[in-house]
């Protein structure tokens, strides 16, 4: 299909993940004593000018979501489970003491983003998906060591072909030993910004040791897996109709995941047996070493679900696998992307139609 300028200046392949974005922008700005002020609105995207005493970037009250829009097959647009984020919007938000975003408000947010730039994700390539970024940070000039008291919400996306690339290649991880993600009584299930800039160093360390993602432990036995840098793990044992898939239970360290969370269903409705039930690392490389583990994924947003072929704990080194991506990752994968495509039913209801200016589109 042939693209115009723009959207070829939207989806070149030139820029990675989160490198160049769309045209627009949604703001909201609250403040103590008028709370909400009225509606999400639509702006160019383009550079924001702020105090040097500016309390998110001092104190760092900042939160974040990543969600999706598909074009589905028909070609009309779809967010996935919108509203499955704004509620972990709002939860993040209350951890850091920062003011909940109605979930409404929310939606009409990414409703109002997507149908403005959601013209730019071109018909006919499915690896493609507009990505949005929510975030909300404190910005208020003052630098006293509480709340702030006004805050900034800001929608913005870009289209990308995937975290990883489009392809479902097996990455090799490395188990981190010297650094924890997150603590009991911590920000773990949040999804604030200090989260993630404390993993870039344990991040790097993976780098350095020739892995692709960190594997995080509990931080108080540093025995049981917790999740893979942004993203859930899940474990398979066996094979074919009686395969058994295990995942982390959600400890309060951990991100609940939203690409989790429905992986859980639609593995149940396909007849696996899930449990949400902890994994050791000796388990892990033990089980995987005897076959009796026959695959490991990651999943989330912005990667989908990612086959882990290779892990490193120290000097030791296990193949998952074979190294190969498994067949039940893959079906799992297809599954997701069928439904974000429309090429599957939605039986949950969990995409959200979007009305995108100057297209036809249904709800
Ligand atoms: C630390 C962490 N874990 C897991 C996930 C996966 O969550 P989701 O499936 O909602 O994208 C993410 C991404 O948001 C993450 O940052």
């Amino acid at each position: 299909m042939r693209r115009t300028r723009r959207e070829e200046r939207a989806v070149t392949p030139r820029h990675g993940f989160g490198e160049r974005f769309t045209d627009h922008m949604v703001m909201l700005e609250w403040t103590a004593e008028g709370g909400w002020a009225g509606r999400p609105r639509l702006l160019p995207y383009g550079d924001l000018t702020f105090s040097p005493a500016m309390a998110g970037l001092h104190y760092g009250q900042v939160v974040f979501e990543g969600l999706k829009a598909h074009r589905r097959q028909d070609g009309t647009l779809a967010t996935f489970r919108p509203d499955a984020h704004a509620r972990r919007f709002r939860q993040s938000a209350r951890r850091l003491a920062m003011p909940e975003l109605p979930e409404e408000l929310f939606l009409e947010a990414v409703d109002a983003f997507v149908g403005r730039d959601g013209a730019l994700l071109p018909a006919g390539d499915p690896t493609l998906s507009l990505y949005l970024r929510p975030v909300l940070f404190a910005s208020e000039a003052c630098l006293a060591l509480r709340p702030a008291r006004a805050y900034t919400f800001l929608l913005m996306g870009f289209v990308t072909g995937g975290f990883f690339s489009d392809r479902p290649d097996p990455v090799s991880v490395l188990v981190s030993r010297d650094f924890s993600r997150a603590a009991p009584g911590g920000t773990g299930q949040a999804k604030c910004a200090g989260n993630y800039a404390g993993a870039f160093l344990a991040q790097r360390a993976a780098a350095e040791a020739g892995c692709r993602q960190v594997v995080w432990l509990d931080p108080v036995e540093r025995r049981w897996i917790e999740e893979m840098g942004g993203m859930n793990l899940f474990f398979v044992r066996g094979t074919g109709p009686s395969a058994e898939l295990v995942t982390p239970p959600l400890t309060g360290t951990l991100l609940p995941g939203v690409t989790r969370d429905a992986l859980l269903t639609l593995a149940a409705q396909r007849g696996y047996t899930v449990r949400e039930e902890r994994i050791s690392v000796e388990q892990w490389r033990a089980q995987s070493e005897s076959g009796v583990l026959t695959e490991t994924f990651a999943c989330g947003t912005a990667a989908l679900v990612t086959p882990v072929g290779e892990a490193r704990d120290g000097d030791e080194r296990w193949l998952i696998g074979g190294g190969k991506p498994g067949a039940v990752t893959m079906e799992l994968r297809d599954a997701l992307s069928d439904l974000h495509q429309g090429r599957a039913a939605d039986p949950h209801g969990w995409l959200r139609a979007c009305a995108v200016s100057g297209e036809e589109a249904t709800r």
